[in-house]
């Protein structure tokens, strides 16, 4: 039986569940002549709603990772390839007419994927100017292109002064589309809120929360019944109870909740072997991640994770609050209704390392 819970990557189909006003409100959204900006924690769906979205919206779209683009010119050339899967590549010569330099286009022979790039050394705010130019210039105000930025706080690395080159062209533009997606709580904030950036008040800034409790239990129940048909709904409580809703960990504890099932069908106790399956071959990041953290850090992530106060008076307030911060904007700690530590398998570790 093939493992029901998927992890790590974008979900669709039958491994996305819920979300349906958020889609809903996307596709709406992207029927206005609007820009959105979508912000959560780290794994907490986001591209995969923005994808179904725009999958469901019917329209034209590319999508572009900013965190795997190593320069401008290598985000012209990714924009441009992520084109020509939507457009007819023999009308190639037609649309890169305007371009003051030439991409090199190849073709992979096996599996007929194109590959696009520039000359080394070429000037990238040329090239980029160019490509978002011609994806402008290919469309209407009546049929606007959907163009995704996945992690786009990466623009504030890819080179000095980007955000404000890229924001001066996106303002100009009519048939464009665009959606930012990050992670990166305090970066995105920032872009869009901070009066100095240039991409001050942007786009519609929307956040993502974890996923509803009944939904996410009825999706783990109904994939557990076959394995485990006499404690399906105790064991669903159970890893959400232990994940708090969140859909990356939740779908990675059911995992391995399911594989436990299949290698060991005696094992009385299937959510805590599977935990303590994933903490241990985790054991060795954690040390390492753990080794690096100050003082102040371990300590609070320490009382995060057994549920103490961090009034306490071991520590200022102001101390801990910056400190807080930081971790927040590092990833280790996040925010929902107070503060938590991100990795609930992390947290175990921590509660272990304590005895
Ligand atoms: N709607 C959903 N239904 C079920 N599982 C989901 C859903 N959304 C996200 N997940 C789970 O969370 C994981 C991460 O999703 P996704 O990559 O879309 O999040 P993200 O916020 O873009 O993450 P990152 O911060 O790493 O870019 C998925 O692999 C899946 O296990
Ligand atoms: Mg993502």
């Amino acid at each position: 039986m093939e493992n029901p819970f998927k992890f790590g990557t974008i979900v669709e189909e039958e491994y996305f569940t819920d979300r349906v006003n958020e889609v809903a409100y996307i596709k709406q959204f992207l029927n206005s002549s609007n820009h959105l900006v979508l912000i959560s924690p780290r794994r907490f769906g986001k591209s995969s709603v923005v994808a179904k979205a725009v999958k469901e919206s019917g329209r034209k779209h590319i999508t572009v990772n900013l965190q795997q683009t190593t320069s401008v010119a290598d985000l012209s050339a990714k924009l441009l390839r992520e084109f020509f899967k939507v457009h007819p590549i023999s009308r190639m010569r037609h649309f890169i007419k305007h371009f003051r330099f030439i991409p090199t286009v190849s073709t992979n022979p096996m599996t007929g994927a194109i590959d696009v790039s520039f000359q080394p050394n070429v000037d990238g705010t040329v090239l980029i100017e160019d490509v978002l130019a011609m994806i402008e210039r290919a469309y209407s105000d009546k049929d606007r292109i959907i163009i995704v930025l996945d992690e786009f706080q990466e623009i504030l690395d890819i080179a000095p002064k980007m955000d404000k080159q890229l924001r001066s062209i996106m303002q100009e533009q009519k048939h464009i589309n665009y959606v930012m997606l990050g992670s990166q709580e305090s970066m995105m904030t920032d872009i869009f809120e901070n009066k100095k950036s240039p991409f001050y008040h942007f786009g519609e800034l929307m956040r993502l929360g974890k996923l509803p409790r009944d939904d996410f239990y009825k999706y783990l129940s109904e994939r557990l019944m076959p394995l485990f048909p006499k404690n399906y709904g105790e064991l669903s409580d159970r890893i959400l109870d232990y994940t708090g809703c969140h859909p990356y960990y939740s779908q990675q504890l059911a995992a391995n909740v399911w594989q436990v099932g299949i290698m060991q069908p005696n094992e009385g106790n299937p959510i805590d072997a599977a935990i303590d399956h994933i903490v241990k071959s985790h054991g060795l990041d954690y040390e390492r991640l753990w080794m690096n953290l100050k003082r102040t850090n371990r300590w609070i992530l320490q009382r995060l994770a057994s549920g103490k106060p961090l009034q306490s008076g071991e520590y200022r307030t102001s101390t801990i609050y910056s400190a807080l911060k930081r971790m927040q904007k590092d990833g280790y700690v996040i925010y929902s209704d107070c503060y938590e530590v991100e990795d609930p398998f992390f947290r175990q570790w921590i509660l272990e390392s304590m005895e």
